[in-house]
């Protein structure tokens, strides 16, 4: 079957998709954060995006947590996923397709999916001896639990023995395959750190896994033996490509790889590596599909230094926190303060200096400033009428606004936003330098006009081209920008973005133009109050 039918310039990616126990919790919004920058910035560089997000619903950890509050799984679900929605609105997340594994037309997905790799020949029936982690459902080495037989992730939760009949999938088969890919794709896994964690997994040898359950009821049933149940990740990970379906096409599995196979990249957290970067590609192999471009595997958050955990009662509300601080604010903590790949830390007053010295100062009082000096020193309220051509090359700011659309291209290309956003703000603060020291109030007294004016427009062409490069971090105080600039430009508005601002013409220097009217200077960013307790 003939599937692929990929054009240049379409970009598909995932978030994972989360489990619907309990609500979202900041390390499903981290990666979501994450997933809609890379997504932007794509729509942003010209390309069709796809970003897809949902939710897991199946398998025994979700049918506890059901029953623990005494409710159908159903119904348990129903009630957990508009959690999700409301979060990824609140952060303003662009967001394309919203994958339910319970979907009907995902169990097509499925079952076409399960007979294909039964053709080849990789189910076969096996007994199943091994400790099981719910919480992360997944069997467990001996040698990776912690005493009293706690899982690793889950430390406070303990794994249970099971010795059932199961349905294996023949991972074996693929050791040599999968090598030779991961060769072939060097840049398949990422970080590096992750890619050699994976190489040495895969070095020690596969080992089949076991694809169904017996005495579990919440899932799709094995379509060639019912009185199975197939194992929640089997299913899981099948929901990516339920989620190329476009909304009213038959479920099958050509309909749904038709547009957006192979996708480009998947985001996940380190914890769910295996199963995207090894099983997940045999399971594709077995299929006879193509593999998707990338799989990047961030690292975890804490608090204050701390594993977050309800059991320890420190974990952070992401709806508590966009609703006191703004969803920009958020977005730009986490990926501006921690390397994507690493593991990072959330601390409160940290936050608030962070944002403070980059956004309200930095940046916001920048722009303020400049415009206010504009209304000053200039005939009219308009962009200072200077050709950016009679701005020297050697000038401090065109240096290094001629060469940042392309670094922070690079730099957001390799998920590298914490790198994207200094190198912003290095001319930022460049600007707020060149402005002190070329005293456009003293220029402005000695009469030298055309120099005020160059001096002005260079500061609020930096301010422009560091907000258009910010704006898939953060959206509304770029669009804020834009508009105080004489910009009609929404930055939260797809259609517009893309046919408006393309990274080709806006992500270079000297776009400002004198015909555009300045707004009203209005901050653009304001000061947090420091904690009280601190
Ligand atoms: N349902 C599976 C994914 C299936 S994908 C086909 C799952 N869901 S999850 O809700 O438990 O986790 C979702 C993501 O949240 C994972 O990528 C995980 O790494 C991430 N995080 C969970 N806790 C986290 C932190 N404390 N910090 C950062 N990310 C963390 O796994």
């Amino acid at each position: 079957m003939n599937l692929v039918n990929k054009t240049k310039k379409t970009f598909a990616l995932t978030t994972p998709l989360y489990y619907v126990n309990d609500v979202p919790h900041i390390g499903s919004a981290y990666t979501t954060i994450a997933a809609d920058v890379v997504a932007r910035f794509q729509r942003l560089r010209g390309h069709q995006v796809l970003l897809i997000t949902g939710t897991d619903e199946h398998g025994q950890k979700i049918q506890r947590s059901a029953e623990s509050l005494g409710k159908a799984p159903q119904d348990f679900c129903d009630e957990i996923v508009p959690s999700f929605v409301s979060l990824w609105k609140l952060l303003d997340i662009q967001y394309d397709r919203f994958s339910r594994t319970t979907a009907p037309r995902h169990g097509a997905i499925v079952k076409e999916f399960f007979e294909r790799v039964w053709e080849s020949g990789d189910i076969y029936q096996g007994q199943q001896q091994g400790w099981y982690c719910v919480s992360c459902e997944e069997f467990k080495e001996e040698r990776e639990l912690l005493e009293g037989h706690r899982c690793p992730i889950h430390t406070n939760k303990e794994v249970e023995w099971r010795d059932e009949q199961n349905y294996f999938f023949r991972l074996s088969k693929y050791q040599n395959k999968l090598t030779e890919f991961y060769q072939l794709k060097p840049d398949f896994i990422q970080p590096e750190t992750r890619r050699n964690e994976v190489l040495s997994f895969v070095n020690q040898g596969l080992q089949d896994f076991s694809i169904s359950r017996v005495n579990l009821d919440w899932g799709f049933p094995v379509p060639t033996d019912p009185k199975h149940t197939l194992y929640v990740w089997f299913d899981a990970l099948l929901g990516y490509v339920t989620a190329l379906l476009e909304p009213d096409a038959e479920p099958t599995l050509a309909n749904a790889l038709h547009t957006w196979w192979p996708i480009n990249l998947h985001l996940i957290g380190k914890d769910i590596l295996r199963f995207h970067a090894v099983y997940w590609p045999a399971m594709l192999l077995s299929a006879g599909f193509p593999l998707p471009d990338r799989v990047f595997g961030h690292g975890f958050l804490t608090k204050d230094g701390q594993k977050m955990g309800k059991s320890l009662g420190n974990t952070l509300d992401p709806v508590d926190l966009v609703k006191r601080y703004g969803s920009d604010a958020v977005r730009y903590y986490f990926l501006k303060e921690i390397e994507f790949g690493k593991d990072g830390d959330f601390n409160e007053v940290r936050f608030i200096n962070v944002l403070n010295a980059d956004l309200a100062n930095d940046l916001g009082n920048l722009l303020n400033r400049t415009l206010n000096m504009v209304k000053k020193y200039c005939a009219e309220n308009n962009v200072p009428p200077i050709g950016n051509e009679t701005i020297s090359d050697e000038n401090p700011l065109k240096t290094i606004g001629l060469r940042l659309g392309e670094q922070v291209k690079q730099t957001y290309e390799q998920l590298a936003f914490n790198q994207a956003c200094e190198s912003i703000l290095l001319l930022v603060q460049a600007s707020n330098k060149f402005i002190d020291e070329q005293a456009p109030w003293s220029l402005y007294k000695q009469g030298q006009q055309q120099e005020v004016e160059k001096v002005l427009y260079a500061v609020l062409e930096s301010v422009r081209l560091a907000a258009y490069l910010l704006s898939p971090i953060i959206p509304n105080i770029s669009s804020d920008i834009y508009r105080q600039l004489g910009f009609g430009i929404n930055f939260n508005d797809q259609i517009e973005t893309s046919l408006n601002a393309p990274f080709a013409t806006h992500a270079v220097w000297g776009v400002l133009s004198s015909k555009q009217k300045l707004g009203t200077p209005q901050p653009i960013f304001k000061r947090i109050e420091q904690l009280k307790n601190d």
